[in-house]
């Protein structure tokens, strides 16, 4: 199934990677440490949500020691790089982006984990990857599939532990003025309601599964397995 991509799939990639090569530094910046207090302050009213789906994927990961970890779209490796500071023994972190990747191994070789860090070039719904994993983050990657359900399979597949993911929320302003945002740069995005995020992780297959709804997205903690704390 994974081996089949649909027309629209492969122009959604094209036009998503292309979206992050001229933006990636921008999108780096919203996690904002070196920012004025000024656009700390606009960050956070606007961006609340990059800050709050990374204390919670951090807060409810378990320990990491030994652990392998498959991170989709990792962009600048915030997420990358952080799992293996934390003591895990292997971070696959794929994405559509040369420019993300570049920014990422910088990353990870400054904070001393390139040799646990694994960043390549890859679109998750055509790559291979030898499994399992124990933790599967995708974060901030729904917002620009044009298809989630074989993605979703596709993890549930990798998994024998626990998966994050993030669905930006379909019915607030701030949707409408994200999709206007988009529009002149070409690149698509798309948002879910709870009801299309509870019926694809049902259909996933994972064991058991959270929906918390932030501040514009909802998160989605889950584990293959069912167990969970
Ligand atoms: C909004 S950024 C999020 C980066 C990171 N996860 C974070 O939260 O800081 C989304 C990233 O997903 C990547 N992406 C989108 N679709 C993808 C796909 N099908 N396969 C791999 N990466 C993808 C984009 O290139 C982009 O860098």
């Amino acid at each position: 199934m994974f081996g089949m991509m649909t027309g629209r799939e492969r122009d959604t990639a094209r036009r998503v990677g292309r979206y992050f090569e001229t933006h990636s530094r921008r999108y780096d910046e919203l996690y904002g440490e070196r920012h004025s207090p000024v656009q700390r302050l606009v960050n956070r009213l606007l961006h609340r949500v990059i800050q709050e789906r990374f204390d919670l994927t951090f807060a409810r990961c378990g320990p990491l020691g030994g652990k392998r970890v498959l991170d989709i779209g990792c962009g600048s490796g915030r997420y990358a790089v952080r799992f293996a500071q934390e003591g895990a023994a292997e971070v696959v972190a794929i994405d559509l982006s040369p420019r993300m990747l570049e920014l990422a191994e910088a990353r990870a070789r400054a904070a001393g984990v390139a040799d646990r860090c694994r960043f390549e070039r890859a679109d998750f719904a055509r790559a291979a990857f030898r499994g399992p994993f124990d933790i599967i983050t995708a974060i901030g990657l729904f917002d620009y599939v044009a298809e989630p359900e074989p993605l979703l399979v596709k993890m549930r597949g990798l998994s024998r532990g626990r998966a994050f993911a993030s669905f930006p929320m379909r019915w607030q302003v701030r949707a409408l003025i994200r999709r206007l945002s988009f529009l002149p740069s070409g690149c698509p995005i798309y948002f879910y309601d709870r009801r299309d995020v509870a019926r694809l992780w049902a259909d996933a297959g994972f064991g058991r599964w959270e929906v918390v709804a932030l501040d514009r997205d909802y998160f989605v903690l889950a584990d293959a397995d069912g167990g969970f704390d």
